[in-house]
């Protein structure tokens, strides 16, 4: 995730978090996008406080990030985006959890973000607490976004941000299961877009959540799985981050999994 999107992500975290209800994102990977949801976390926090703003929660809200820890398509044995670093050694699987935790660690942000270690499919099937924000950037076939977004986009709460990354609307750019879900939350389920930067997409859940909400809906079935698109993974960058908003968390040199333009990197 590039900073700018690191931003965009940051700002939509700042003003979810100023409602109720807690921050989830679907792939935490190494921690790179936690860490600016746990930075918005806070400083609306700080700022709730500051103001004495009393309908305004003046503790940080919740950043939950989910993630099975196995890695996607792209970051398996054979494929572009693999990292031998990161395969466990005992099973010969990819572990990102013990980086992910490292990360948090030395971020200073262990109180504000709780790690759920688990299939998104399987945990949004158990989930009941309404989100003020969800950020889907799991898996990338359809099956995988289809999921995602089907299981969770439920959960969000009225007024509530859904936050996609690596939408591309040119398949020439990228691949095309997360346009398909931001498709589908505009087209049919009552969201509107409120920002657009990079392939980050912000979208508002209306204050009426509609009748053919995806929960309840069977329509716009889960496809077959499609290649992921193509990805970069360079470590953050830390000075063009905290440079480009004086509020910006200090994203440290973090592995990052964006999945990105064919013509970019993140
Ligand atoms: C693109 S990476 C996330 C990058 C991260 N958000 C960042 O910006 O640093 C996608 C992550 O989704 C996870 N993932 C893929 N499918 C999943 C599933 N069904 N349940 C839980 N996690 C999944 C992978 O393990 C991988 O770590």
């Amino acid at each position: 995730m590039p900073p700018h999107e690191g931003l965009a992500l940051y700002q939509a975290a700042v003003q979810a978090a100023a409602t109720s209800g807690p921050l989830l994102e679907i792939g935490s990977y190494c921690g790179k996008s936690t860490i600016y949801l746990a930075a918005a976390a806070r400083a609306a926090s700080t700022r709730a406080a500051s103001t004495r703003a009393a309908s305004t929660r003046d503790t940080a809200a919740p950043v939950i990030t989910l993630d099975h820890h196995r890695g996607s398509e792209e970051h398996q044995p054979g494929w572009e985006y693999h990292d031998p670093d990161l395969v466990d050694p005992v099973t010969g699987r990819i572990d990102t959890l013990p980086v992910l935790r490292r990360v948090l660690a030395t971020a200073g942000v262990e109180d504000t973000v709780t790690v759920i270690v688990g299939d998104s499919a399987t945990v949004a099937a158990i989930w009941a607490t309404p989100l003020a924000l969800l950020f889907i950037d799991g898996g990338h076939t359809d099956a995988a976004a289809q999921a995602d977004y089907h299981g969770w986009a439920p959960h969000l709460r009225p007024g509530g941000l859904l936050v996609i990354h690596d939408v591309f609307e040119d398949p020439a750019d990228g691949g095309q299961a997360p346009y398909r879900i931001f498709r589908t939350a505009l087209d049919r389920d009552g969201f509107h877009q409120v920002a657009a930067t990079g392939s980050l997409r912000v979208l508002q859940r209306g204050e009426t959540v509609q009748s053919g909400t995806p929960a309840n809906s069977a329509a716009v079935g889960p496809a077959g799985s499609s290649p992921p698109s193509k990805t970069a993974r360079v470590a953050g960058s830390p000075a063009s981050a905290a440079s480009a908003s004086s509020t910006a968390p200090a994203v440290q040199e973090v592995r990052s999994s964006g999945h990105t333009a064919r013509s970019g990197t993140t």
